[in-house]
């Protein structure tokens, strides 16, 4: 009887436990972000339209490109209408960081291609096959296309890479895209890309999509990312990471914090507990919302760069480990 009771009330003790701990512990020599301040000053910046900037994408350009403005690009843009594909360069991934004088590179109408009311979330990733950076971004919401650059700044238009068809028929939004090396040579493809799929349901999801040349992609029918109790109702902004020699799918929630989940290279097999990336400490300006984490490491320092604060009223903010 006693034996009974305690029974129960162990294992009343571990559903409890289960429930309530809905992030997986951080594994050993995780990185400690320690805010570092803003990249993306709204007062001195002579693109502003909106006043608010998302999606920072770092390319390391001094590696690929002949003449480079600075030895690192960032791109990022506003989100409202009409958006705008922005550059700042550096020579160092510390800053400072310069404007590029003629702000936006790609912007909301490109005549013959299309006129949309805003391109926003840029993602740039050398295309080793054709020698060229591509840069994706969304525009509107129900596709991600792409351009393609020698110098960063001069583009040729690419095309559609993904759009809500080929996501299903309740795909509604096809957006917040970014494009990594496949790390399965054996699958045939060269190229992985993670974006966000919303649904009829009105939950954003993570996506996944697989490409030979970076140009023609196929979608698969399986979410990487579905939003949990942890997240919220929308999982946004994934990127592939390797750190310590497991691959993450990393992102951004409705919670307010960005997140990791283990994945491996087939990019199927995705651990079923976030795992805590980042949030803000709420110490001085470091507060509120961070999202669209894109993580740079280079020798012995790993930065990370993200929007910070309010979805319609974010800047592009950076952390690095001290
Ligand atoms: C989406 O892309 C597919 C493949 O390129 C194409 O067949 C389809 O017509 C496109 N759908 C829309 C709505 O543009
Ligand atoms: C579309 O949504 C409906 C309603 O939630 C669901 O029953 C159906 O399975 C979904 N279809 C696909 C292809 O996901
Ligand atoms: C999900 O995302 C949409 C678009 O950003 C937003 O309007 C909605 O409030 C979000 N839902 C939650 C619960 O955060």
């Amino acid at each position: 009887m006693k034996a009974a009771i305690t029974l129960r009330m162990l294992i009343g003790a571990i559903i409890t436990t289960v429930a309530i701990a809905q992030v997986a512990p951080q594994p050993d020599g995780w990185p400690v972000f320690t805010y570092q301040g803003v990249v993306t000053d709204k007062s001195k910046l002579q693109y502003n339209p909106t006043n608010e900037y998302i999606f920072p994408s770092v390319f390391h350009a001094s590696i690929y490109l002949k003449t480079p403005l600075g030895a690192w690009y960032l791109y990022y843009a506003p989100h409202d209408d009409p958006g705008g594909i922005s550059l700042m360069y550096a020579n160092s991934p510390d800053g400072p960081w310069t404007e590029y004088a003629n702000n936006p590179v790609i912007k909301n109408v490109w005549s013959g291609h299309y006129s949309v009311p805003h391109v926003s979330s840029p993602d740039a990733k050398w295309n080793n096959e054709a020698s060229r950076l591509f840069v994706y971004f969304h525009g509107s919401n129900s596709q991600t296309r792409w351009a393609e650059t020698d110098d960063g700044v001069n583009f040729d238009y690419g095309g559609v890479a993904v759009n809500n068809t080929m996501g299903g028929p309740n795909v509604t939004e096809t957006s917040y895209a970014r494009v990594f090396t496949h790390r399965n040579p054996a699958s045939g493809y060269a190229y992985g890309m993670f974006y966000m799929g919303n649904e009829r349901d009105n939950v954003r999801r993570i996506r996944l999509a697989e490409s030979k040349d970076g140009r023609t992609w196929t979608v698969d029918p399986s979410y990487v990312v579905e939003p949990g109790p942890e997240e919220g109702a929308n999982v946004s902004g994934g990127s592939l990471w390797e750190w310590k020699g497991q691959l993450y799918v990393i992102y951004h929630a409705s919670s307010g914090n960005s997140y990791a989940r283990t994945i491996d290279k087939t990019l199927r097999k995705v651990g079923s507990q976030p795992i805590l990336l980042h949030k803000s400490s709420g110490n001085g300006e470091d507060v509120g919302r961070v999202a669209s984490p894109e993580i740079v490491t280079f020798g012995d320092k790993t930065y990370l760069f993200y929007e910070s604060g309010d979805r319609l009223g974010a800047t592009i903010a950076w952390a690095k480990i001290v």
